[in-house]
């Protein structure tokens, strides 16, 4: 793997920015294994714009969902360290829940920093249910988790939850938000067994979204969609916590100048596509 700070990184980590200061501009750290955490950024970017927010795109790995889970956390561990050494972020967001479903206990473990994971919103989707019947839509590896399993046991709440593991999916996504031309017929085969009809014992009335990926394609899904459900998009909750920890900052207050890294080191094509996620501020990338 290419350093992604480009040199030889120090894992010794001691300073996280500076809470202190009166002035103090956090660093937000937002990681994925490619752009969809970008659906976490934009949320992030709206309730803080105040922040220095750096995200970084494991694309020389993507996608997660096709690695075993030994391989995320053996990838994902030393990945996030150099980029807490390069960037020393105040708060770090796993906008991924291939990767936080298995590697959150291992970051907290390793760095002091706060984290704060992505996982699949079974709990609000199954309280918000009427229908009782929810669909959770994720990668393979996400709906295979032993953690997806124990949220269905905890959170279920009397619902009939179906998982819908996409192997393509995020990778149609990245395809779509470069301009290039899905087939409906193609989406709706990911999407279709999402949608349960027992009849009159009711059928799907919510479907989680878990993958960040997915919220790049929820027009192109409500569309396709054979009956209308709410789709759970877990990023407005996520900036709510990000409030949380960090406090509301000042929504008056200049963006600062963000980051965008790509572990491949490759220059990004996409530039153009990728710079309204981050609101106003302008975007260095890396
Ligand atoms: N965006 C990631 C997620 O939320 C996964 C995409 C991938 O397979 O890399 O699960």
């Amino acid at each position: 793997m290419r350093s992604v700070r480009g040199t030889t990184s120090n894992p010794k980590v001691t300073h996280f920015g500076n809470s202190e200061s009166v002035s103090h501009i956090p660093t937000i750290l937002v990681f994925d294994s490619g752009l969809g955490g970008l659906t976490v950024l934009r949320e992030i970017v709206r309730a803080r714009p105040d922040a220095r927010y750096v995200y970084a795109a494991d694309d020389a790995f993507f996608p997660y969902g096709q690695h075993s889970e030994d391989a995320i956390v053996a990838r994902v561990v030393p990945v996030i360290g150099e980029l807490i050494a390069a960037h020393a972020p105040d708060l770090v967001v796993i906008a991924c829940n291939t990767a936080s479903t298995l590697v959150m206990g291992h970051l907290r473990r390793a760095w002091p920093v706060p984290f704060v994971g992505t996982v699949p919103a079974i709990k609000p989707a199954c309280a918000r249910s009427v229908s009782k019947r929810v669909s959770v839509l994720g990668t393979s590896g996400t709906v295979k988790r032993e953690y997806t399993r124990t949220l269905i046991a905890d959170f279920a709440g009397g619902c009939d939850v179906t998982l819908v593991g996409s192997a393509d999916l995020a990778s149609m996504a990245e395809a779509e938000l470069g301009g290039g031309s899905i087939d409906d017929a193609d989406l709706l085969a990911e999407i279709a067994p999402c949608f349960v009809d027992r009849g009159a014992a009711g059928r799907t009335d919510t479907v989680v979204l878990a993958c960040t990926h997915y919220p790049l394609l929820l027009a192109r899904f409500m569309a396709l969609a054979p009956w209308p459900v709410t789709w759970i998009d877990p990023a407005p909750a996520i900036a709510r916590r990000v409030v949380e920890l960090l406090g509301p900052g000042d929504a008056t207050a200049t963006a600062p100048a963000a980051q965008m890294l790509f572990t491949s080191g490759r220059p990004h094509a996409m530039a153009a596509a990728l710079a309204p996620f981050f609101g106003a501020a302008a975007v260095h990338h890396a």
